[in-house]
């Protein structure tokens, strides 16, 4: 397994492809591929596909063809705007994407099983961009499951309906159907995932997204000698789809994944996989890139490297000021970039991914995954030196990393709030319905786990909501979503019914209708009702500033704000057993999905629907729906 050597800055015009996705080789084992990527002028984009096809150069041909239609398009309408060069998201260049929605053996654990991948490849083909660039993924499901992608992270201007998330801003993509996904990345760059947004596909279906800065802009940062893309996840060999069924059917909580995996291997400390390792070879004294993301389903980790120092640079697609710490911590959804300097005697250092399990009670995986960092010159066979992972409860070591994020540049966060909003994160025990209790109310007291927000669970509808608002189908979700909890209690310690018994929770398909330009802020405040735990809180269409933090229940007297430079987020860790606040404006006209990224409290209706209305000035209306969009 080698990766590229040298990567060039993406302003020489020849980024390399650093971290190299895996196909799966015949004998089974997860081998390397490259992935040709082609750039050519600015002025004529740069184009390249992932797709695995023979004919490259022919969609090569008719990617540079449909360019030059955008092109004409653009010229057209600049000529038609006269010289008021409106920032209609259109993108500077446009990249091509064929996502095949595939079953692929693989064999892991010493089992073998189907996963579903993106084009025969786990983890899927990497997504990469420059700023202000159009992305088209045309996605085609050649699976028997319901598909949808989802661009986390990617703002999605006006171009709701290609976020992904299923039931929300679309259909599934079912058996055969194809659907082509098609937004810009405006005023993004950096490191974000994308990832199935229907069951839990996506415990094999993601990768990363790569947005590198404009030609001739620099990283804030002394330019690396390599960058790798570093993807956290979590292996079941049981089958995702089935295994969301049982759990749901059964009213209890998952069991824990049988593996943690770096880049899709889980490394020598599991059964049989000794050899399912992943390394990085690095040169001495040299400064290396780590995109580090998670990708992973129902886990937090940590995540550190043996005897280095991991100096975060980036956040969520952000830059933030240089904070250097001994280990991360990452929720699902979450990406941090990290610069590691290879300054350490030469020899071969352990890459360990851990568990951050903040709840109480819960099963969980508690061996690391591992993966190698070795120096050249270092006795390939030598035993890797194990790296220092925080234990599994350390609430400390992971508010010592949020304490040290703070963007990069003083920032624009609004000082004014139009809407105040206070939503609980939890979980609830429901009562039990069931004929036969003794399978489907595994929970304490015989009862149902389910998860809420402001004591509401969210029910999926089954029906695109955007598609209902759209269209304005009435019946499928209410406008009801409160703006505070319909109860004030304490909630850390206490329960929002009768103490301590009864957690029940409402449930519903309500969401929360914001005017164009409404200045947000939403203070999320985690409950103890089930247990208290760090949950990773994600809104889609938007990047939020964390402008506070805190443990305990919420106070407005003693809470600490940053206005300054806090970091811009789309994924919060809100502490466990205590509080975040975000602020963010309604500027981007849909159907928002907000919700905990750790899938199983989603699948328990740990969620909201925001929905923002078109503004009256240009550029403030969501497009028509494309004509592809998938049918329920
Ligand atoms: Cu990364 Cu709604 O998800």
């Amino acid at each position: 397994m080698k990766a590229d050597k040298h990567n060039t800055p993406p302003q020489t015009l020849s980024f390399l492809v650093h971290l190299l996705p895996y196909k799966n080789g015949e004998n089974g084992l997860i081998t390397l591929l490259k992935t040709p990527i082609s750039t050519t002028s600015t002025l004529h984009s740069q184009h390249f596909s992932l797709s695995l096809s023979l004919s490259l150069s022919l969609f090569l041909y008719m990617a540079n063809l449909a360019t030059l239609f955008t092109v004409l398009l653009s010229l057209l309408c600049y000529s038609q705007t006269g010289f008021a060069l409106v920032q209609w998201p259109g993108g500077t260049s446009t990249r091509f994407y064929d996502f095949k929605v595939q079953t692929m053996r693989v064999t892991k654990l010493c089992n073998t099983k189907e996963i579903v991948t993106i084009n025969g490849m786990f983890p899927g083909p990497v997504v990469y961009a420059q700023e202000d660039d159009r992305v088209i993924v045309k996605v085609t499901n050649e699976t028997p499951y319901n598909t949808t992608i989802h661009w986390h992270g990617i703002r999605q201007r006006l171009s709701c309906w290609s976020d992904g998330p299923s039931y929300i801003t679309q259909c599934p993509i079912q058996a055969g159907q194809t659907f082509t996904y098609e937004f810009t990345i405006v005023k993004q760059k950096g490191t974000l995932l994308w990832h199935a947004h229907v069951s839990w596909l996506r415990g094999t279906v993601y990768g990363a997204i790569v947005v590198y800065p404009k030609t001739g802009v620099p990283y804030p940062f002394k330019y690396p000698y390599e960058e790798h893309i570093i993807l956290l996840g979590e292996y079941w060999v049981k089958d995702l789809v089935q295994l969301e069924r049982q759990v749901l059917a059964s009213g209890g909580g998952p069991p824990p994944a049988n593996a943690f995996t770096i880049n899709g291997h889980p490394g020598p400390n599991y059964n049989c996989s000794k050899n399912d390792v992943y390394k990085i070879d690095v040169v001495p004294g040299k400064t290396y890139l780590l995109r580090v993301i998670n990708a992973g389903l129902n886990m937090e980790n940590f995540f550190a490297i043996a005897h280095h120092k991991l100096t975060i640079v980036e956040v969520d697609a952000e830059y933030t000021k240089p904070f250097t710490t001994d280990r991360v911590m990452l929720g699902p959804g979450q990406t941090i970039n990290v610069l590691v300097t290879t300054d350490q005697p030469i020899g071969k250092y352990s890459m360990a991914m851990g568990a951050y399990m903040s709840a109480k009670g819960v099963k969980f995986q508690n061996i690391s995954a591992i993966a190698y960092f070795q120096y050249l010159g270092a006795v390939p066979n030598s035993i890797a030196l194990p790296a220092q992972l925080p234990s599994f409860n350390d609430n400390l070591a992971v508010k010592t990393v949020m304490d040290g994020l703070r963007s990069l540049n003083p920032v624009n966060v609004s000082k004014e709030i139009d809407t105040n909003l206070f939503y609980t994160i939890g979980l609830n025990v429901q009562k039990c319905r069931s004929k036969t209790p003794k399978n489907n109310c595994q929970a304490t007291n015989n009862g149902v786990l389910a998860a809420s927000m402001n004591n509401i669970s969210f029910i999926r509808p089954n029906i695109s909501l955007l598609e209902a608002y759209y269209k304005k189908i009435n019946g499928y979700y209410t406008e009801d979503f409160p703006d505070v909890p319909l109860k004030f209690y304490d909630f850390v310690n206490g329960a929002p019914n009768n103490i301590p018994n009864d957690t029940q929770a409402l449930n519903g398909t309500r969401t929360k209708v914001l005017e164009y330009g409404t200045r947000v802020q939403v203070i999320l405040q985690d409950t103890g009702t089930v247990s208290t735990e760090n949950h990773p809180i994600h809104l889609h269409g938007f990047s939020f500033y964390v402008v506070g933090y805190g443990t305990g229940n919420y106070d407005p007297q003693t809470a600490n704000f940053n206005l300054v430079d806090p970091p811009y987020m789309n994924t919060i860790g809100v502490p466990v057993g205590g509080w975040a606040a975000i602020r963010f404006v309604a500027d981007n006209p849909g159907v928002w999905f907000m919700h905990c990224h750790l899938e199983i409290h989603l699948s328990w209706g740990l969620s909201m629907v925001f929905i923002v209305k078109n503004g009256h000035g240009e550029l403030e209306t969501l497009p028509h729906p494309p004509a592809d969009l998938p049918r329920c």
